[in-house]
């Protein structure tokens, strides 16, 4: 059994992204994200803060709009609207989850898809799933991204995704598909999930739910994908996957934490790039 770093993939894809960015800012161009963040949440403030950081790391400019939480709909698409505008910013992302009287889906269906580094506007997400894509969803691509560099091949394969949200199920799965797996996507109203997840070379699990994934669950040799991030009873961080119990029969697995975790904000970096480069004509 082998573990899928996330930490030491996030090195190698920063040290990639930061010589990308070298190259454009010798074209004179300054790759640039903006991020907001709308109220209190102590988990987005943490979020954005390390968003902050992978900017400064591979040497993407970071602009920070911190809203308080009283602030409407009206006035979010109206600063949206002014970076959609302006051209010295190449991504926009706004922290989610937004107060509940803002309208979210008007919020991301605001964000101009070039611009969209989250990947979450219907354009983008419609691209994705013709083949199209040119901005990708930030945690199914790190996921993708660790298979890659972990040596696995996915084409011809069996893949399981256990989750179908907007975000991270429905895309892993058409992502998967992209790259000729063989594609089963599972949730909460699976009938017998064991059976189909036992077929899978390459299980996927992105429910938040601890625990969902048991060793009986697993095929001899299967490589496993812990995208959950929960606590235990003790409050320790643990994903979906009974780790102790799973790992013994997989040939390689992500732990949690510095598993996927690290993954999507990599990618959100790499997201940053693309979207500079698409917008000043840079191949
Ligand atoms: N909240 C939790 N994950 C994400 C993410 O990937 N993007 C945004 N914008 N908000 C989030």
């Amino acid at each position: 059994m082998e573990l899928i770093k996330g930490k030491e993939i996030q090195e190698l894809t920063f040290n990639e992204i930061r010589q990308e960015v070298g190259a454009i800012r010798e074209k004179g161009i300054e790759p640039c994200l903006a991020v907001i963040i709308v109220g209190n949440d102590p988990a987005s403030r943490v979020y954005v803060n390390n968003k902050k950081k992978a900017c400064e790391t591979v040497g993407i400019k970071s602009l920070e709009y911190a809203l308080p939480e009283e602030t409407t709909t009206e006035e979010l698409l109206a600063l949206i609207e002014k970076l959609n505008n302006d051209s010295s910013v190449n991504g926009i992302l706004c922290q989610l989850p937004v107060p509940k009287h803002i309208n979210k889906l008007a919020v991301i269906e605001s964000i101009s898809p070039e611009k969209d580094v989250d990947c979450f506007h219907p354009v983008n997400v419609g691209k994705l799933s013709l083949g199209r894509a040119e901005l990708v969803p930030c945690t199914p691509a790190g996921v993708i991204r660790m298979l890659d560099v972990a040596g696995v091949e996915i084409e011809g394969k069996r893949a399981v995704v256990i989750g179908r949200s907007d975000i991270v199920g429905k895309p892993m799965g058409i992502m998967l598909m992209e790259r000729n797996a063989t594609v089963t996507v599972c949730h909460s109203k699976t009938k017998d999930l064991p059976s189909i997840t036992k077929q899978a070379d390459i299980l996927v699990c992105t429910v938040g739910k601890r625990n969902i994934v048991t060793a009986d669950m697993v095929k001899e040799g299967a490589v496993v994908i812990d995208v959950g991030i929960n606590r235990n009873g003790e409050g320790k961080l643990c994903g979906d996957v009974d780790f102790e119990n799973v790992a013994p029969h997989c040939s390689k697995i992500t732990p949690v934490p510095g598993g996927v975790g690290p993954m999507t904000i990599t990618m959100l970096m790499k997201n940053t790039v693309t979207a500079a480069k698409n917008q000043n004509n840079i191949k």
